[in-house]
């Protein structure tokens, strides 16, 4: 008898997200799962894809994203779901879209305006009232969401230049318990940048407490990645042990001229404290960064490009020198100029990169900034550049490595059930890519570019992304953690 299913994938090399070799296979999707995996000649579908010659993945998982409001805002997802990435973990580096209460003016707040540089966004006073709007309006991408400490300071605190006192704490930390309870897997934090800054070890400790109960999980764009580097991995671990909850050293690097060559030593003792406390690590694969614009912050690279100026948008996508030409004026007096802006800044090692990116333990996050005029390249190209450029070209790892890395890993980092592997049961997340032309197209002069080489994709049973153009599904779900 013909076994009818809603979709079939047809002659694909499967590439499990396990880390296991690939095998060939027809897949089959019944509802929002994969029911059947192996020779399917006699089954028949409503939807049929032919993938001889093409590589299905389980759905990538950006394990590192600003996506909070891009899933209101441009809910088809363009510059993950063309990569291949069904679900993005948003709410990194202390910035979460919720809570915050009306008139706390977080759009003015840098790195809180990466989000929302208008003023209209962040409007959601409980994180239940924005993972509602989430659920009543879907994106096509599935997400797990990060509450921020930096945006919990800016709604509490009205002066955020010192640490919080016992009220405040007691106050974010109620906040935490309200965002984990509707849905929130977890705190980040942003101790680099200046909302967040001056907050002690203490009071993300304290904060982070309700972690615990919940099985959350400690997401941190550390206070220094610099030339302290290991001081802040330090106080990173120290936040897991205290709280009793996993870690994640979000987008890990290392910073400065003067620190290049220094990724055995990060990566030696992270492995070290692996061994007594969990933790984890994401990476983009580009040796630039890219954030809000400072003086301060140009002095360690040795090249600078603006990404967006709210006063002077004709700038986006120029480098600062040219700007300061331009403009008659020395470096630091034109970015006083450019203010309130973004910037990407040529500051690490390559070497370093592709050590800490070949890492067995480092997870793939694109940490792309959606809303920035003339972006880093990482927002539309990560996923398709660790595929192509690294493991095919660079031959950096195997491509199961590099699909492990985006997903089985991530998915079991991050306590997401039922993804990030292709296998009967799981959710109908996938990705069919052509293993010899996937590449990022995304370049640093022409930033916004669909992948090559990504075909088709799938997300909970719904095409989302076909013939390189949006398949139209809004079928992504807000995730829950189970730890
Ligand atoms: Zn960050
Ligand atoms: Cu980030």
């Amino acid at each position: 008898m013909t076994e009818r299913y809603d979709l079939l994938i047809r002659n694909a090399t499967v590439i499990d997200g396990t880390r296991a070799p690939r095998f060939s296979a027809d897949i089959a999707v019944r509802a929002d799962r994969v029911v059947k995996i192996g020779r399917l000649d006699d089954a028949k579908a409503d939807t049929e894809f032919d993938a001889s010659g093409k590589v299905a993945a389980p759905g990538f998982i950006d394990a590192h994203t600003h996506d909070d409001r891009l899933m209101l805002s441009a809910p088809e997802m363009a510059p993950k779901i063309s990569q291949g990435v069904t679900t993005v973990v948003a709410g990194n580096c202390g910035i979460s879209l919720a809570p915050m209460p009306a008139g706390r003016r977080a759009h003015a707040v840098p790195p809180l305006d990466l989000l929302d540089k208008e003023g209209s966004w962040y409007r959601f006073p409980t994180f239940r009232s924005y993972v509602e709007e989430l659920q009543a309006k879907p994106a096509a991408t599935n997400c797990a969401l990060l509450v921020g400490h930096s945006s919990l300071r800016v709604a509490e605190m009205d002066d955020v230049e010192r640490t919080a006192n016992p009220a405040e704490i007691g106050r974010m930390r109620e906040r935490v318990r309200e965002a984990l309870s509707s849905g929130a897997v977890g705190v980040s934090t942003g101790l680099y940048y200046e909302p967040a800054n001056a907050a002690s070890t203490e009071e993300i400790i304290e904060i982070c407490r309700p972690l615990k109960e919940s099985g959350g999980i400690y997401c941190t764009h550390m206070r220094d990645e610099a030339d302290r580097v290991i001081d802040s991995l330090e106080e990173s671990f120290r936040v897991g042990r205290e709280v009793g909850v996993p870690v994640v050293i979000s987008h890990h690097k290392v910073v400065g001229s003067a620190n290049r060559g220094r990724s055995p030593e990060t990566l030696a003792f992270i492995s070290e404290r692996m061994k007594t406390q969990t933790v984890c690590l994401d990476c983009y694969p580009y040796s630039a960064s890219s954030t809000i614009l400072s003086f301060e912050r140009t002095k360690v690279a040795s090249k600078v490009l603006i990404t967006w100026s709210t006063p002077h948008p004709e700038f986006s996508g120029m480098e600062l020198e040219e700007v300061a030409k331009r403009m008659a004026l020395p470096l630091e007096a034109a970015v006083e100029k450019l203010l309130p802006a973004g910037a990407i800044y040529f500051s690490m090692d390559e070497a370093d990169v592709q050590r800490i990116l070949a890492y067995e333990h480092t997870m793939v996050g694109s940490d792309g900034l959606p809303h920035d005029a003339a972006p880093h390249p990482r927002l539309w190209g990560s996923f398709p550049r660790v595929l192509g450029h690294y493991a095919r070209g660079l031959g950096l790892f195997p491509l199961e490595t590099a699909v492990y890395k985006m997903t089985g890993l991530s998915a079991k980092n991050f306590g997401l059930k039922d993804r990030g592997v292709l296998r009967e049961g799981a959710f109908a997340d996938i990705t069919l890519f052509d293993a010899g032309t996937v590449d990022e197209s995304a370049t640093f002069a022409k930033p916004i570019q669909a992948a090559k080489g990504i075909d088709t994709v799938i997300v909970n049973g719904q095409v989302a992304w076909r013939d390189r153009k949006p398949g139209g599904a809004r079928s992504g779900r807000v995730l829950r953690r189970s730890a």
